[in-house]
């Protein structure tokens, strides 16, 4: 038997709850061939590989160690979740120091590995880290991906489709900004099937309001905050979201994500990384989609840069 392509190569660096319960999610997807865990701690990650690897006549058969950053060389994808996570009452952007002082260590190792592939990162506040690993690696924009609101805008359909009683796979809708306190939903834009949402509310549920879905949105916002206060981290979504990110790209999907990515002027935002749909593929960020605002959503969006902006000085000044 011969094998003449090369391996497709995942590497996480980060084993923690997100890094663990994604290589878990990866490989019940048969998404690559390879995946290699680096953490600092040794053990616990040569831990989950011997249990993800028991797993494996279970799920799809992939080759999982415990790497080093030289298994950078011939990667696809490195995924970075490494970092201290928000403690009850934290913000993700109290994690800001702390966490960018690491991601200059890994991303110059990861460099220095030659690496020249595609970063996802998830590790928070990640619009803030994106920008620094872009800046860092000088990889081009398109190869450094940020999770952004993914997550969030997944929370915001699962909400919509539980409020309506209906497939989640129904619901259309974004949750775009900063992955935190000052994200927004674009209901001018929301739809279920192809109705406007107020429109399909007024035929289907009609004794529904507006302020049900203020609430609802409230909820999906401060969702980190109510399950981090239950249970000290949230992680199964996000992996989940960020192994529908990587088969986007090792699939050459073509699918429309809210990533965080660099605005370059759309939005009439620049320089700095942000929550917005983009169309994600084999290269990367195939092209940032801009929808149609109304003012409001504008001027939401247009604060929540600024704060990113700010929170973002000290770091990169
Ligand atoms: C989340 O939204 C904490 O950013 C993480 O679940």
């Amino acid at each position: 038997m011969a094998f003449h392509s090369k391996p497709v190569r995942v590497v996480v660096i980060g084993t923690g709850f997100v890094g663990s319960s994604y290589a878990y999610s990866m490989i019940n997807q048969n998404i690559t061939d390879e995946l290699v865990l680096i953490d600092l701690n040794k053990e616990k990650t040569e831990g989950d590989v011997m249990d993800l690897n028991h797993g494996i006549p279970f799920g799809s058969p992939t080759k999982i160690w415990a790497g080093t950053y030289d298994d950078c060389r011939d990667a696809d994808i490195v995924v970075i979740t490494a970092g201290a996570n928000q403690k009850p009452g934290e913000t993700r952007l109290d994690l800001i120091s702390k966490n960018a002082a690491i991601f200059k260590g890994i991303v110059d190792e990861v460099m220095a590995a030659s690496f020249d592939g595609i970063f996802l990162i998830a590790t928070n506040p990640v619009d803030v880290l994106s920008y620094a690993v872009w800046k860092y690696s000088g990889l081009p924009a398109e190869r450094v991906i940020g999770s952004g609101t993914i997550l969030d805008t997944a929370r915001f359909r699962f909400m919509l489709s539980d409020y309506f009683q209906l497939d989640v796979r129904n619901v259309h809708g974004y949750i775009i900004g900063e992955h935190g306190d000052t994200e927004l939903p674009v209901w001018s834009q929301a739809r279920i099937g192809s109705e406007h949402i107020h429109r399909f509310m007024e035929k289907y549920k009609p004794e529904g309001t507006q302020k049900d879905l203020d609430d609802m949105f409230i909820n999906v916002r401060d969702a980190a905050y109510h399950i981090i206060e239950k249970k000290g981290a949230t992680h199964y979504a996000i992996a989940m979201g960020l192994t529908r990110l990587t088969k986007t790209i090792l699939r050459n999907e073509h699918s429309i994500l809210t990533v965080s990515t660099l605005m370059q002027g759309e939005y009439g935002l620049d320089d700095l990384y942000i929550g917005i749909p983009a169309i994600v593929g084999k290269s990367g960020i195939q092209s940032v989609v801009e929808i149609d605002l109304n003012e409001e959503e504008k001027k939401q969006l247009t604060h929540s840069a600024q704060v990113l902006k700010k929170a973002m000085e000290p770091v990169f000044e």
